[in-house]
């Protein structure tokens, strides 16, 4: 029997590191649940210790996730480690992932640590996590630019104390796919008890090497897990694509020989997740999940796949859940098919209110929109996902008037703490007249580093989505609305970004 590769999905540690990726608990629920669905074997579901925020949503996925193991991140002291135990506790399969940096920048400049205190805190830190846990990963941060001899040692006491996973991060992107696959191979033959723990890969994408280089620790060095996200959502250039790696140790069986749990069909449906929750939008010439990633519009091609579709076309599209791209439900649909539909996409509304909530836009939606796609819904609940009765800011209703040689205007109603307040601007157009309108009353003083505009389901029917960043005393925030008006869809983001950016949510970095 083929080995299995085990994959281990950090969309919600890593990924949310990501400027304006931060998400909420049920947020982080729903793709965790999409995440078991993929059948992931690993589940990081955050860095506990980091703030009561992500505590309460590591908690919160340990005792819903029955069918993937939940790990939480935590830096090798002992305070991180308990809050991680803590947080994990009840889970069916938990796991405990420390880390320290051992490469002599780091060490040096960062931690402020000799190599001898290094090794001494992974020790002490393992031995720790061990006495709570079974399933114990160790990071060494930075560990491709260490020097191997220090590094070897580390691994060794490491595994001595009980590491049962050993993850060697090429942090900051630097890595050669030959190169860093033979770091890994190098290190893994000077540990003598390398056989005692399962070997891990995480890469970053910083020179657009990071599927290429995981694949070469796998192939070359031996690892057996590969650390990846969805959409390769990551701090800066990104992590490695889980779509990509899956789909190429799927799709080169015959060169990898490696067996992967992955449930593809669920693909597409997890990235279109991630990228709505986070207004990460998804390149359209993105391997495996973007909107070209199966088209083939030159006559040679089409031609040819028409004939005989392997003759350009490598994967199928509907195992990576391309199919499901279908009119699900219309204007006559009930609250059941609705219901159903909301199950069978993984997504749990809190209470039977929630639904009615729910259903009553997607009604609303159904009367403006003849055909409701799967994007559509998941748009929706993410917008009911990211209201709360707590936000300041509630979008109440707007109107715009914009003529060829005016200057465009609107009018703006929304809710401040409940209340409602109407505003009125021009703008350079009416994206820009609303927006302005928005915040002469609210005076936010944010400066907005990102607007973004894209269709749901294609054509120009399809909902608009839009993305706004802002960035504020050094925070940054995406907020996403979704509407058939894309002004309207604009004022939903604005008001959802300066909900976050009012949220003070204090985090500690997990490379800080
Ligand atoms: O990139 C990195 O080194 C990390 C570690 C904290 C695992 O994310
Ligand atoms: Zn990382």
């Amino acid at each position: 029997m083929a080995d299995k590769l085990i994959i281990f999905d950090t969309t919600l540690r890593d990924g949310e590191q990501s400027p304006g990726a931060s998400m909420t608990k049920d947020e982080k629920l729903r793709i965790a649940r999409q995440l078991e669905r993929l059948r992931v074997d690993v589940i990081e579901a955050g860095f506990a210790a980091s703030s009561n925020g992500d505590f309460e949503a590591v908690q919160a996925i340990a005792h819903a996730i029955k069918d993937s193991t939940v790990c939480s991140l935590s830096r090798a002291n002992d305070r991180d480690i308990s809050r991680a135990a803590e947080a994990l506790k009840g889970a069916n399969s938990a796991r405990i992932h420390t880390f320290i940096a051992t490469s002599p920048l780091h060490m040096e400049k960062k931690l402020r640590m000799t190599p001898e205190q290094v090794l001494e805190q992974s020790r002490q830190a393992v031995r720790f996590a061990r006495n709570l846990c079974a399933d114990v990963e160790f990071s060494a941060e930075d560990g491709y630019r260490s020097e191997l001899d220090f590094l070897a040692r580390v691994v060794e006491a490491v595994i001595a104390e009980g590491a049962t996973t050993i993850n060697i991060p090429d942090t900051v992107g630097y890595g050669i796919p030959e190169l860093y696959g033979e770091y890994i191979r190098r290190l893994r033959e000077m540990v003598p008890n390398s056989d005692k723990a399962i070997w891990s890969v995480h890469c970053h994408n910083d020179l657009g090497m990071a599927v290429a280089n995981s694949l070469s620790g796998v192939k070359i060095g031996g690892a057996r897990q590969v650390e990846c996200t969805i959409n390769g959502l990551g701090e800066r250039a990104g992590n490695c694509s889980l779509e990509e790696v899956v789909m190429a140790v799927k799709t080169r069986r015959d060169y990898f020989g490696l067996e992967v749990g992955i449930e593809t069909q669920h693909i597409v449906a997890a990235s279109r997740m991630v990228s709505q929750t986070t207004g990460f939008v998804v390149q359209p010439n993105k391997a495996v999940v973007g909107a070209n990633a199966f088209a083939h519009a030159s006559g040679i091609h089409q031609d040819g796949v028409l004939k005989a579709r392997d003759t350009y076309e490598i994967m199928r599209a509907e195992d990576v859940g391309w199919s499901a791209n279908k009119i699900v439900l219309g204007k006559l649909s009930g609250r059941n098919a609705f219901k159903q539909r909301l199950v069978d996409l993984g997504v749990q509304l809190e209470s039977e209110a929630d639904i009615n909530s729910a259903f009553a836009k997607f009604k609303e939606l159904a009367d403006r929109k003849s055909e409701i796609f799967d994007e559509d819904i998941l748009a929706l609940v993410s917008e009911e996902s990211v209201t709360h009765d707590l936000d300041q800011y509630g979008f109440v209703s707007l109107s715009q008037h914009s003529e060829t040689g005016e200057r465009p205007q609107a009018t703006i109603v929304f809710t401040v703490d409940g209340k409602e307040v109407k505003s009125i601007s021009d703008g350079n157009g009416p994206v820009d007249a609303s927006l302005k309108a928005i915040e002469s009353h609210v005076n936010s003083g944010a400066e907005m580093v990102l607007y973004s505009v894209n269709a749901i389901s294609g054509s120009t029917e399809s909902q608009g989505e839009v993305t706004v960043r802002l960035q504020n005393s050094g925070r940054v925030v995406n907020g996403v609305g979704s509407d058939p008006d894309i002004i309207v869809a604009s004022a939903k983001a604005y008001l959802s970004a300066l909900n976050k950016l009012h949220s003070k949510a204090e985090r500690v970095a997990a490379q800080g």
